[in-house]
């Protein structure tokens, strides 16, 4: 790329700047639209219109169905049930199929994803199966759980990996390939780096506090250069309870959203792992970032405990061109956090040994982002969360660096940073090392204390969302300060004239609300997936189903690709390495009882479905 400082300095320079915001003399509102972040250098940059962007845009639908551009065609690869080990049943829709079944199928919730290829035409999908949901998985809908059932709805989560391969109508999967594997919220699994075998990661199954049965709400993903798999543990306290009167829970497990009533999964009826007044410790033993080999499917996941433990969203890696690698992860709550961890050795091209223990030993930070009163771009610190420094301490209530790492939250908090409006992906831009993180939306911005409005949060309780971007000082994806604006800001300017409008790439031809799957091509392409509001009345009035959006960093110009069926979310997204495929996840169709029969059709159960998207004519998606 040509001088990339400068054109990053351009765009920032293009956002409000605080003189600009001062001289208007206008409400802090009014100011928004007049000097709207990146606005003033779309309207000048969008003519003529972007290169990089080559297909025509999706109108908004509010159909049952997953619309791609014309052009492009769109095919279901698995869904939710498909059979992926040996000796699966096929998926029956009656809700009676045993744990041994789903065990052995594709799981629920299809989430982030990653593409291993094997070869030309052959390929590893690895893939988080989120959650599940009670009234699809069982005909009694979770009315009448029994310990088999529970068994069945762990199995429904945690992570599919399975071969693909090339056919002349785009890629099937291989239904009893060698390399196929599930991983459930039971499968065993190794803790490693600074907080593995601590006291508080102790409990009566495991007295060594380094081995653990499971994830569960996996989220969003990564994956390394060295070939192995990132899925993220994100809503894990949701599993947990603590039945009985007058369970009082302390401080950390208030800050991690620990509840003692039981969210409906009823997992610790049965399952004494998931029971706080009989296993305590248990939740601390997720909530990380797990390190999955795909290519051996006997292989122990391992819980890299030296990321933090936090609502893990996704796991952006990036090697630095010192050789250090970068991982960058958002906290997916409101007025949660951004980190990022640093290893401590260096990326070895090659070395796949020397590669594999990266990241159980490095240093984690977390961003404060500074901005001069009113301004949307700024300067930002990242924050050592390294016990002994920055106040923990003793004095703190942190006694190790363990417990910084297994109370990431509350040591983000010590240490100063930046309340955000709920981080979700974060990708990096494969040749500027720019990085994005979408901020979903925040009912409590400007509520609760201690998240006012201001800098890269700048709307009171933000319905629509928008998106972060900074640049490490020099470039250098480990530096402790970077330059932040924002990319994008979210809104409805069909019926707000006000901050709400959005930014002015926002128009009513390509707004939607709560941005939150983000990805980058090779061709530096930002992807955009939305998990909004999909009522198409009122604030969200014209922006139809949730969908898949396409925006040029450089023009800031967004156009909608794709749009999922009824009550789903688009998330999960890779690329074939031609860039001739894109895999696209659907996620809970028809949730919430609304009426979707996706992909089916016809009257049958709705199905979380991962979507094959190719050009007719064989070109490079989306250019
Ligand atoms: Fe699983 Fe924050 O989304
Ligand atoms: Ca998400
Ligand atoms: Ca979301
Ligand atoms: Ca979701």
């Amino acid at each position: 790329m040509k001088n990339q400082e400068s054109d990053f300095s351009k765009i920032v320079d293009a956002g409000v700047s605080r003189r600009r915001f001062l001289q208007g003399g206008a409400t802090a509102m009014g100011m928004f639209l007049a000097a709207n972040p990146v606005a003033q250098a779309v309207a000048a940059s969008t003519q003529p219109q972007s290169k990089l962007l080559g297909f025509t845009k999706v109108a908004t639908s509010t159909a049952d169905t997953f619309v791609v551009p014309e052009g492009y065609v769109a095919r279901p690869l698995i869904s939710w049930g498909d059979p992926i080990l040996k000796g699966a049943p096929a998926f029956n829709e009656n809700g009676q199929q045993p744990a041994s079944a789903q065990a052995s199928q594709f799981g629920d919730n299809t989430d982030g994803m990653s593409f291993f290829p094997l070869s030309e035409d052959r390929a590893l999908l690895a893939v988080n199966n989120e959650y599940t949901n009670y009234k699809l998985l069982f005909d009694h809908k979770g009315q009448a759980m029994t310990a088999d059932d529970v068994k069945k709805a762990q199995a429904a989560h945690g992570v599919s990996v399975f071969e693909i391969k090339r056919t002349a109508d785009g890629w099937d999967y291989v239904s009893d390939s060698d390399y196929n594997r599930r991983i459930t919220a039971y499968t065993e699994m190794q803790l490693t780096g600074p907080a593995a075998g601590h006291d508080l990661m102790k409990t009566g199954a495991d007295a060594s506090g380094t081995k653990v049965l499971g994830t569960f709400n996996n989220c969003a993903n990564g994956e390394t250069p060295w070939g192995t798999y990132l899925t993220c543990e994100e809503n894990f306290n949701g599993y947990f309870a603590a039945p009985g009167e007058g369970i009082e829970l302390d401080q950390h497990q208030k800050r991690y959203g620990l509840k003692a009533k039981d969210r409906g999964y009823q997992w610790y009826k049965f399952d004494d792992r998931f029971d706080m007044t009989k296993e305590p410790n248990e939740p601390h033993r997720h909530g990380w970032v797990v390190e999955i080999d795909p290519m051996d499917p006997t292989s122990t996941p391992l819980k890299r405990t030296a990321l933090g433990r936090i609502k893990h969203e996704n796991a952006a890696v990036t090697v630095a061109d010192n050789g250090h690698v970068v991982v960058y992860m958002g906290d997916d709550e409101r007025g949660e956090h951004i980190y990022k961890f640093v290893s401590a050795n260096k990326y070895q091209p090659g070395n796949t040994a020397a590669n594999r223990n990266l990241l159980e030993d490095g240093t984690l930070y977390v961003a404060r982002f500074d901005a001069a009163e009113g301004d949307v771009k700024g300067k930002g610190q990242w924050l050592e969360l390294t016990y002994g420094k920055n106040g923990l301490d003793s004095s703190n209530g942190f006694n190790s660096q363990a417990e910084v790492l297994i109370y990431a939250r509350e040591a983000a908090t010590v240490v100063g940073a930046t309340t955000m409006d709920r981080p979700e992906w974060v990708a990096v831009h494969p040749q500027t090392k720019t990085v994005c993180c979408t901020l979903t939306n925040n009912s409590e911005r400007g509520v609760k204390p201690g998240q006012p409005v201001g800098g890269p949060n700048p709307r009171a309780e933000n319905k629509y969302g928008q998106i972060v971007r900074w640049r490490e000082a020099g470039g250098d994806n480990t530096a402790t300060s970077f330059d932040w604006d924002l990319f994008l800001v979210a809104g409805n300017p069909t019926i707000h004239k006000d901050f709400y409008a959005g930014s002015a790439n926002i128009n009513d031809e390509n707004m939607f609300n709560s941005p939150d799957g983000l990805g980058f091509d090779q061709a530096g392409r930002l992807w955009i997936m939305t998990d909004g509001k999909y009522s198409n009345i009122e604030s969200y009035a014209g922006m139809g189903n949730n969908q898949v959006l396409v925006a040029d960093p450089e023009t800031g110009e967004v156009r909608r690709f794709a749009t999922g069926p009824i009550a789903s979310e688009l998330t999960g997204l890779t690329f074939s390495p031609d860039q001739r495929t894109v895999f696209i996840g659907v996620q809970h169709p028809g949730e919430k009882d609304k009426p979707s029969h996706f992909p089916a059709g016809g009257n049958s159960k709705p199905r979380s479905t991962i979507m094959v998207v190719q050009r007719k004519d064989g070109g490079i998606i989306a250019a």
